[in-house]
């Protein structure tokens, strides 16, 4: 239950407060002065009933004086594994910065209100300072609210039986109510990360229902699958991995996916010269890469959710802190004009570089040989299909949905 109006108005300390409820709100901190009672009343409109702020006036200066201006950042399935990880990265600082001070907007459903609360209520017992606010809600249109960020992490996952077209379906279905509530609700710069599988479609549907922001903003994580393979080029050279570099992932994030060995590097030589093993390279190390989630499935009984956090947090530093020279980060994009060739409208992973200031470029100096361009192509036509069979979802007319009957894979965790 929140704090009745009276409560807030009087100004009454959050612990007060408690003392006279039972159950404990959600709530968190806010930077802002004492709530006037209507924009406190705005507030509650805005956020549903979880959300409180209380003063923070008399706060330490010193400390907070060389901060950044609050980001907004909203976390879908923020009560599911891999959110349980993040949000706690995302508080301390460690992914946008020790001096940005950060307020949470988190989107659950209905069934997972109480675990939303439980979220908020760690979140508060971790007594990060940069963390300002937290707010839970149901509602995408609420909880997006001027978001600068979205990390779009809930989906739903395949079921027993389920067609891999269903899972299209269902998720899209999802993904076009959340791009809708993202066109009009969040910061019209707002970057779009998109975690839930099939994540690159996914994207492509939240970008296509939200006119409103560049198509450039959206993301489909393939991060993890750039980590999982640089862990692989560490352990084959027996070289530390921060000593792996354009360590790429073209296409999907998907059992097509191309873990590109070709332009990679090792202390700086090509990784091709220091492992010297194209039968390693081409039937040991990409399909490894390319099936880990499935392999983590097996081992976890569910998917991977602590490494997939840390490829999150990896994947959003890589667009507020420059990339290193000569090195990329992969990420998926719209294809829209890139250097490659690859086929436009698709969102496709590509090496790419970033100043820190939010946005990317697609690298435009990589080798692309024979077998890359063959591997290449083939990730590319599965999204083509993945595109068609949510063809109604992104307002496309004429799409038919090849995917069904076919044996599908896709997803690594699917295999
Ligand atoms: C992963 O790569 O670990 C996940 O995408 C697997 C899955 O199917 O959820």
């Amino acid at each position: 239950m929140a704090l009745n109006m009276k409560q807030q108005q009087a100004g009454l300390s959050r612990k007060a407060a408690r003392s006279v409820s039972s159950r404990a709100p959600v709530v968190v901190r806010a930077v802002a002065a004492p709530v006037a009672p209507a924009a406190e009343s705005e507030a509650k409109k805005a956020y549903g009933v979880f959300r409180l702020s209380y003063d923070t006036q008399n706060e330490d200066a010193s400390l907070t004086r060389s901060w950044k201006k609050t980001v907004k950042v909203a976390v879908t399935g923020a009560s599911g594994n891999i959110a349980n990880h993040l949000l706690f990265m995302l508080a301390s600082g460690e992914v946008y910065g020790k001096d940005q001070p950060i307020a949470l907007q988190l989107l659950g459903s209905e069934r997972s209100k109480e675990a939303l609360e439980g979220v908020a209520m760690e979140l508060e017992d971790s007594l990060y300072p940069l963390l300002r606010e937290v707010s839970i809600g149901t509602d995408p249109y609420d909880v997006f609210g001027d978001a600068d960020w979205a990390l779009m992490i809930g989906a739903k996952p395949r079921g027993p039986g389920m067609e891999r077209a269903d899972l299209l379906q269902q998720n899209g279905e999802i993904f076009q109510v959340q791009g809708r509530a993202l066109n009009e609700s969040a910061s019209r710069n707002c970057k779009v990360l998109v975690v839930g599988n099939p994540c690159n479609t996914n994207a492509l549907i939240a970008m296509e229902n939200a006119p409103n922001i560049p198509r450039k903003n959206f993301h489909a994580l393939t991060r993890l699958d750039e980590n999982r393979a640089k862990c692989q080029l560490a352990l084959k050279s027996g070289k530390f991995y921060t000593s792996v570099s354009r360590m790429s992932i073209w296409g999907n994030h998907s059992t097509t996916q191309v873990p590109d060995f070709v332009n990679a590097r090792i202390g700086g030589l090509p990784a091709t010269d220091v492992i010297r093993d194209m039968k390693w390279f081409r039937e040991e190390f990409t399909p490894k890469v390319a099936l880990r989630g499935g392999a983590l499935i097996k081992k976890w009984g569910r998917s991977s959710a602590a490494s997939t956090a840390v490829s999150v947090a990896d994947a959003i530093r890589s667009l507020v802190v420059p990339t290193a020279p000569g090195d990329c980060f992969s990420t998926g994009v719209i294809s829209d004009g890139n250097p490659y060739g690859v086929r436009e409208g698709l969102i496709f992973s590509f090496p790419c570089r970033s100043k820190g200031d939010g946005d990317y470029e697609i690298c435009d100096n990589f080798i692309v040989d024979e077998w890359l361009r063959a591997k290449i192509r083939a990730s590319e036509d599965e999204l083509q299909k993945e595109k068609e069979c949510v063809s109604h979802l992104i307002g496309m007319m004429g799409g038919s949905c090849a995917l069904r009957g076919a044996e599908d894979t896709t997803v690594p965790g699917e295999n």
